[in-house]
């Protein structure tokens, strides 16, 4: 078991009513002259940005809004809103939205402050010593962005897809009121889904094996997901379903899982490179990825993989052939993705497959030209992560 710290500051504001004080709460927390930060036209659509501009005049906070973030939140707007941040004075940012929202919100908080460009932090080469307070209205659960220290962001020159973590960035506040997530389209649904178990798997997928208690909280988090998945599927206005999944999302990223472990995340990262080459959603990349990592990583410690086929998956346990029972569990996991309409390979996710050159690109970028690799449970070169993306290109 590894040595940990466990700090989650944020104040989780969940269910139908959680929405009444935002205001209330924006002066809590210090604000006094708020950017309202959104994404296309969903929050409009749905009524939750007119409340919220509502709520905001009737408690004379002023604010300034700048909307547009897209999925794969990209770099200009992050500067836009850094700039916009700086001209009026702003000292507080409500995010409206997903994890997009959200973290292109974190990189505007903390780079309004920063003296120097903001993509530089993302480049690993500046560290943040102050950032604006955030709060958030979640309307998608999926990137876990609401209560995690990461922030991902697009930059547009080279289409490279980068994180920067910091605690500074966590949101004071989030507000979950599971019936915004209602009108999600069952796409959306289904990548929100696949991230928020994937953020449970990559912690999971490790080598600490007398982690009980954190592992236990990961086998259900898995489980109640899965039993949910198919109910929202065909019910999208199911509350207690989209509940179990909303409040499933934040625990999935919010380091609980990780508890005495060391995550792996080589999924994740390799799949940036492909939202940031093909802007696809994160959610489907995962799904697109993940088989062929798993099968590729799965030598390394098949009981792990037993352990899971069996405990989250529920298949027989076959005592005398771990690999068997893990493969099985990678296959019910496959097909589980494929029951809500997410692909298991690269053909699938882009509808074609990867070009040579696109591989050799994708791993290119991942391992930054050889200065980086990637994983825990397996380590990834280069070589590997090229292996990898051939395995999910078939
Ligand atoms: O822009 P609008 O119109 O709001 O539409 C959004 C968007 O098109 C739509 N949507 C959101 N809420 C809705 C809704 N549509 C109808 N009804 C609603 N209630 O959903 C689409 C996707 O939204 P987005 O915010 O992009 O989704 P998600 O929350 O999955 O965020 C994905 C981003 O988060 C990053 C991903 O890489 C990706 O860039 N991640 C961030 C992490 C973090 N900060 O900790 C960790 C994750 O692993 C992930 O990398
Ligand atoms: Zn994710």
């Amino acid at each position: 078991m590894r040595d940990f710290v466990f700090h989650t500051p944020t104040e989780v504001v969940f269910g139908k009513e959680a929405e009444e004080k935002i205001a209330a709460r924006i002066t809590k927390y210090g604000g006094s002259r708020v950017l309202l930060h959104y994404g296309g036209q969903s929050a409009e659509r749905s009524g939750l940005l007119p409340k919220i501009r509502q709520q905001l005049t009737e408690a004379g906070i002023p604010f300034t809004e700048l909307g547009g973030v897209v999925p794969n939140p990209r770099l200009s707007l992050v500067r836009e809103g850094i700039a916009r941040c700086r001209e009026e004075g702003i000292d507080f940012i409500l995010a409206v939205g997903g994890g997009s929202v959200i973290d292109s919100s974190k990189a505007i908080a903390f780079g309004t402050p920063y003296e120097h460009d903001v993509w530089e932090l993302f480049e690993g080469k500046g560290k943040v010593s102050a950032c604006l307070p955030i709060g958030c209205v979640l309307t998608i659960p999926a990137a876990g962005s609401e209560m995690s220290d990461g922030c991902v962001i697009t930059n547009e020159q080279g289409w490279l897809k980068r994180g920067y973590s910091t605690q500074l960035s966590r949101c004071r506040f989030a507000i979950m009121n599971p019936e915004r997530t209602y009108t999600l389209p069952p796409y959306q649904t289904a990548c929100g889904i696949t991230d928020i178990m994937m953020h449970t798997m990559e912690r999971y997928f490790s080598h600490e094996d007398d982690m009980n208690v954190t592992d236990a909280i990961a086998e259900a988090i898995l489980r109640t997901v899965i039993d949910a998945a198919p109910v929202v599927m065909h019910d999208p206005t199911n509350y207690r379903y989209r509940a179990q999944i909303m409040w499933a999302g934040s625990l999935a990223h919010n380091d609980l899982t990780g508890c005495g472990t060391v995550g792996d995340w080589a999924t994740h990262h390799l799949e940036h490179e492909l939202s940031a080459l093909f802007d696809v959603a994160h959610g489907a990349g995962l799904a697109a990825m993940w088989g062929s990592w798993a099968r590729y990583v799965l030598p390394e410690n098949p009981s792990r993989f037993a352990r899971f086929a069996v405990n989250v998956l529920g298949v027989e346990n076959d005592f005398t052939d771990p690999v068997a029972t893990a493969l099985k569990g990678i296959e019910r996991m496959e097909a589980f993705y494929r029951s809500i309409g997410m692909p298991t390979s690269i053909p699938e996710l882009i509808g074609r497959p990867a070009t040579e050159e696109e591989i050799l690109l994708l791993a290119d970028k991942c391992c930054r030209q050889d200065t980086h690799t990637e994983g825990h449970f397996k380590v990834l070169y280069r070589k590997e992560m090229e292996d990898v993306y051939r395995l999910a290109n078939r």
